[in-house]
């Protein structure tokens, strides 16, 4: 498979780190835990939309677009990570944010400001619903207006992690993992290393840990992933012939729903800090870390295993 047919455009710092933490696991009296450091991405404070956008504004640049739109929650790495590469790009950002402006704007919202972008607030839309409307109006003016997913998550942004199965599986020839354990939420992150896994032949567990327990969706998140996988399957010449038994989406630590911070994100956060000096973000990676120290204290994953736990950002949210 050749990536290289896709245009892509260069926002971050790459490979980003693979680092183990001792500490941690002897906290947890646990297996070998490995971290790759997406929050090192180098965009804007990171994460892993930054591999997302290579991909998607680079589509955006060989359409000739002049703006993009895109959409998320106030608290959005993603709608962050966009406005940054916006900026760098030179193209005109529209957010749609989901919730009422806030009087002090702080975190991902403070950071937004500073990249210059166009805020739109949405109140209940917090997933784009307002974006036709918005990209209507910016052809009126005659603008070029570029969509850019919810989460970044369509085949090119799932592309880009593949990619990023390459990456790791290059850092890590001497290594094997048990488990991979991530944030999933708007699913291209888990499609793509879905991809990854089958391409690279690894055998590895890959869990992605629900984020959010949106009771409205009108087609179930596994259902979602499956599609996006088997959709980028199909683009870059892959059978698409993923199933369910395929998919480990992990709903168990969902608690109160997105970005309802309790115990299990606190003491992730907390732990992860005073052990390794890292620093995790309280919507995902927080959320995910907890599922993962619950998987180990739980015996359902036990000291011989070896863990790989993909951080994909969302630091800026710790001051929100
Ligand atoms: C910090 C962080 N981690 C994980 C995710 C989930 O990634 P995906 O949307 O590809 O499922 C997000 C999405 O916004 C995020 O901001």
């Amino acid at each position: 498979m050749n990536l290289q047919n896709f245009p892509k455009i260069s926002l971050g710092f790459f490979p980003t780190p693979l680092v183990e933490l001792s500490r941690l696991s002897k906290a947890l009296e646990g297996p070998t835990i490995f971290m790759k450091r997406d929050d090192q991405t180098g965009l804007a404070l990171g994460g892993n939309k930054t591999r997302k956008l290579e991909y998607i504004l680079g589509d955006a640049i060989a359409q000739g677009c002049d703006s993009i739109i895109t959409a998320g929650a106030s608290q959005s790495n993603h709608c962050r990570q966009t406005a940054a590469a916006a900026a760098k790009l030179g193209l005109e950002c529209h957010l749609v944010l989901g919730g009422e402006q806030p009087d002090k704007p702080s975190g991902n919202l403070l950071l937004d400001n500073l990249f210059g972008c166009h805020i739109h607030w949405a109140g209940e839309h917090r997933k784009g619903e307002d974006i036709p409307e918005i990209y209507e109006q910016l052809k009126a003016t005659n603008k070029r207006p570029y969509i850019v997913p919810y989460g970044g998550s369509n085949e090119l942004g799932a592309l880009a992690f593949i990619e990023a199965s390459r990456e790791l599986d290059e850092q890590s020839k001497d290594q094997s993992f048990t488990h991979v354990v991530f944030a999933s939420s708007s699913g291209g992150t888990q499609a793509g290393l879905m991809l990854g896994k089958k391409m690279f032949g690894k055998s590895y567990n890959l869990v992605g840990i629900n984020i959010d327990k949106d009771e409205t969706a009108k087609i179930p998140f596994d259902q979602n992933i499956l599609s996006l996988v088997n959709r980028t399957a199909s683009l870059v010449g892959l059978s698409p012939d993923f199933s369910e038994q395929e998919l480990i989406l992990n709903s168990n630590y969902v608690g109160e729903g997105y970005g309802v911070i309790g115990e299990l994100e606190n003491e992730a956060i907390s732990l992860t800090a005073r052990t390794e000096g890292v620093l995790l973000d309280p919507v995902y990676t927080g959320r995910a870390m907890g599922g993962l120290i619950h998987m180990i204290r739980s015996g359902e994953i036990d000291k011989n295993d070896r863990v790989l736990f993909w951080h994909t950002g969302g630091t800026p949210a710790l001051f929100a």
